[in-house]
């Protein structure tokens, strides 16, 4: 076996153990996500001392190339996109450890040279045989490149080799279709080898639900019906569709983030304690809490649903054009930019506690949080104040650009005469810890190289998910919409958005810049 090369020293100091030795197969290797985030994403690692110094990538995918041109690339891309300062020895390293492919996924004579090559590149590095496979391609080749990779024997593990899969979203775009692909993966790998990714929980701030609920004693108490009024789940961007009309307009605003990223962030804010931090104990918690998820029936998907498409409109000082104006969307379509809902989580915990959740396209400020708004004090004492008009205790926990946790609660106007103010208590975690540079991918890739797939999605999971959305697909799509657009880029949606809430005496809360 070749001597492995000496990794030069990385500067941060070690967190946790270095990722398994292995390659990384990277389907779709060209493509922006690879340069955009995972290779600065691996470059991050290996700067904390995460990255076996037995590793190396294989990119793959249809453009022609060599593997020096591709490593040019690497090195030229890497300057461009890390996060934070490039250390050259640190970068010579990582380029020297990529290979490249070029093959198309459809056939199957690429298996059996990526074979070849993954021997060869094992021998080199000393990857011990390990190899996990990162699907940054269409999602229609999904199934299909597991399925020759199976054939090719290149899913096959033993008690010293790991192989694993890494499959990006979107995972199906209905019930139906993420059920045949979990089970056509199912016929040819086992559930421990496929990572589900979704990329909301490589957030810090997303991760961190879980630290603040059960590292701490004092918030469960109180995280149930009694002492909660509502939940509200915002997610706003100010995009647009950029350029990706041809996709978006197939999917739309529910499909594109409901049955995945927040559905995350309601089954990490409703979940129950797990009973330890395994992979499948946080699993179960969070399944459970999509399953009880109230089923919406047609009436309801009626009454508790609203979706929207942006008109033209000024978002950031700019005037930018409608959606159905934008690069590969029809001049008439119809699909949604922006959907609000209401649902219901049948369990002790959370019966009739409302969760409102929100999220669109141009909007006026990108923000996402979550507000766990209390009940009222249930005896006004402050009588003949203006108490009436506070807005009751909020806890907001801001995912981003914000990344913090902010508590909402009453105080006393300084003054001979009893008045009450809202004031804030924030939390910044760039105050505290500083920030680490990041792109996001770090944790969930390092995860995968120690086999930890706590962040990742389970099949049943993404199952559950697509139910929740299943009767508003069928429903969206039997009764069209008639008054799109509905909202003008730079608001904050359609005015039934509001109403939703306003029929059951609520507000969204909005946070302006
Ligand atoms: C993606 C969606 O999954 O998430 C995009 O396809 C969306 O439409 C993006 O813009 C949002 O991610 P983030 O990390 O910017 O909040």
């Amino acid at each position: 076996m070749a001597q492995t090369e000496v990794m030069p020293v990385a500067q941060e100091p070690l967190i946790g153990r270095p990722g398994d030795p292995c390659v990384m197969v990277i389907f779709g290797a060209a493509g922006d996500l690879t340069r955009r985030k995972l290779f600065p994403a691996l470059y991050n690692l290996a700067r904390q001392n995460l990255l076996s110094r037995e590793f190396a990538v294989v990119g793959l995918a249809r453009n022609p190339m060599s593997t020096d041109e591709f490593r040019q690339k690497v090195a030229q891309d890497m300057k461009e996109f890390a996060t934070g300062d490039v250390d050259p020895s640190l970068s010579d390293w990582f380029v020297r450890h990529t290979h490249y492919l070029t093959g198309d996924f459809g056939d199957p004579q690429v298996y059996s040279q990526l074979k070849a090559l993954l021997q060869q590149v094992d021998n080199d590095h000393c990857t011990h045989g390990n190899y996990f496979y990162y699907l940054a391609t269409a999602p229609d080749f999904f199934g299909s490149i597991v399925e020759q990779l199976a054939a090719a024997g290149l899913m096959e593990e033993n008690k010293e080799q790991w192989r694993r899969v890494i499959i990006e979203k979107p995972f199906g775009r209905d019930l139906e279709s993420a059920r045949a692909l979990n089970q056509q993966l199912l016929r040819v790998a086992r559930e421990q080898q496929i990572y589900r990714i979704d990329h909301y929980l490589g957030k810090e701030t997303v991760q961190n639900i879980l630290a603040f609920r059960f590292a701490n004693g004092i918030f469960e108490p109180i995280w149930n019906r009694r002492y909660i009024d509502n939940i509200q789940i915002s997610v706003a961007e100010t995009v647009g569709v950029e350029k990706r009309g041809g996709y978006y307009d197939r999917s739309g605003a529910l499909r594109d983030m409901v049955p995945n990223h927040i559905m995350q962030l309601i089954s990490l804010t409703a979940m129950e304690p797990p009973i330890s931090f395994q992979a499948d104990a946080v699993r179960d918690e969070q399944a459970k809490i999509l399953h009880a998820i109230q089923p919406l029936s047609s009436e309801d998907v009626l009454s508790r649903t609203v979706r929207g498409q942006y008109g033209e409109g000024v978002v950031d000082g700019h005037r930018v054009p409608a959606y159905r104006a934008e690069q590969d969307v029809p001049p008439d379509s119809r699909t949604e930019t922006y959907v609000a809902m209401k649902l219901q989580i049948d369990n002790w915990r959370w019966a009739d506690v409302p969760f409102y959740l929100r999220t669109g396209k141009s909007m006026p400020v990108r923000n996402t949080h979550i507000v766990i708004q209390f009940r009222r004090a249930p005896f006004v004492l402050f009588r003949g104040t203006q108490v009436g008009d506070l807005t009751p205790n909020q806890l907001v926990l801001h995912i981003q650009p914000e990344e913090g946790i902010s508590l909402h609660f009453a105080a006393k106007v300084p003054g001979p005469v009893m008045h009450l103010g809202g004031v804030n208590m924030n939390f910044e975690y760039a105050d505290y810890f500083g920030k680490l540079p990041s792109t996001g991918y770090e944790r969930l890739l390092h995860d995968c190289m120690i086999g930890d797939a706590t962040l990742f999605q389970r099949a049943d999971m993404v199952e559950a998910g697509w139910s929740v959305v299943s009767p508003v697909l069928d429903v969206w799509k039997a009764l069209p919409p008639r008054n799109f657009p509905n909202y003008a880029a730079g608001t904050w949606g359609p005015r039934e958005a509001d109403d939703l809430l306003a029929r059951d005496g609520r507000h969204w809360r909005n946070f302006e810049k």
